[in-house]
């Protein structure tokens, strides 16, 4: 990954080599210029622009409002941050369901636009052929099965996925027709840990998972829900980090007692006038 002990640019090569060995690949989602540098200092192998950015960032109660031109411009702060990971950008919902042509079309945007090495689609069922479509279009496509936010309404609500034998032989169907497509990597949310063990041993890509249990290749968490970025309940298979959202109400709330209080700014805080200038002030200002 690295000679001469400077990080280089992870490359999609370095993911499959990572699942060879054997070695986690850690994932994590950023929206902006600044969550990318932090995911460029810790080290990790691959940030994912999620459209989870519709409710982490843009205030929306879904994914499913999120736009391609949102996505772009996230996309973009992203990219700006990044030297080392690889980046994955998720295509909105609506960008490349409706046939082969839209889908390329979204996929040949993001890439020329924004940079990422990868783009990301939810689901199997007409997904497959639109996944296929953008691989042989020149662009590398992640997948995403089991819970697939942008289709929470039809599967039931946000809930684990394959929790009967028929539905994980969907999970499986659904993971092994992306990696014919060609996906150069899966992801698997709110699957069970039994399933996913299952599964795992047909995998010939890397398998990234967010609540689908320790079997996978590598995990993915969202960047305000391991840092407690988020307001509301958490999903199960999130682990808090750090306490981020306390910590900035408690910043801010001092802020504002230092105004109020006139305590903000202090002398150390101030700009000063060229030496002798203020002497002159009063009669400058006087003409
Ligand atoms: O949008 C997102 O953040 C995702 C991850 C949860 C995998 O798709």
């Amino acid at each position: 990954m690295s000679t001469h002990g400077a990080p280089q640019r992870r490359s999609l090569g370095d993911l499959a080599a990572l699942k060879a060995r054997g070695e986690p690949i850690v994932m994590v989602t950023a929206y902006d210029h600044p969550g990318a540098r932090v995911a460029e200092a810790a080290g990790v192998d691959v940030v994912l622009v999620g459209d989870s950015a519709a409710m982490t960032v843009l205030g929306y109660d879904s994914t499913v409002p999120v736009t391609v031109d949102e996505m772009i411009m996230l996309t973009r702060a992203a990219r700006r941050g990044l030297s080392t990971p690889l980046l994955v950008a998720d295509l909105p919902f609506g960008s490349y369901e409706a046939s082969d042509e839209q889908a390329v079309a979204t996929a040949l945007r993001f890439a020329k636009e924004t940079g990422c090495d990868a783009v990301k689609v939810e689901r199997g069922g007409a997904t497959v052929d639109r996944a296929r479509a953008i691989v042989r279009a020149g662009v590398p496509v992640v997948g995403h099965v089991g819970l697939t936010p942008q289709t929470a309404v039809a599967l039931g609500g946000y809930r684990a996925q394959g929790r009967t034998a028929e539905d994980a032989r969907g999970v499986r169907d659904d993971a092994l027709a992306l990696q014919d497509a060609g996906c150069v990597a899966i992801v698997f949310e709110a699957i069970p840990a039994e399933v996913t063990e299952a599964i795992m041993p047909v995998m010939r890509v890397p398998v990234i998972g967010i609540g689908a249990g320790a079997a996978t290749d590598g995990q993915v968490l969202v960047f305000h829900d391991l840092l407690g970025l988020g307001e509301g309940p958490q999903a199960r298979f999130v682990r808090r980090y750090a306490d981020l959202r306390a910590d900035m109400i408690a910043g801010v709330a001092a802020y504002a007692a230092d105004v109020r209080e006139r305590r903000y700014p202090a002398s150390e805080h101030t700009y000063a006038m060229r030496p002798g200038e203020a002497d002159r002030l009063g009669e400058v200002l006087g003409e």
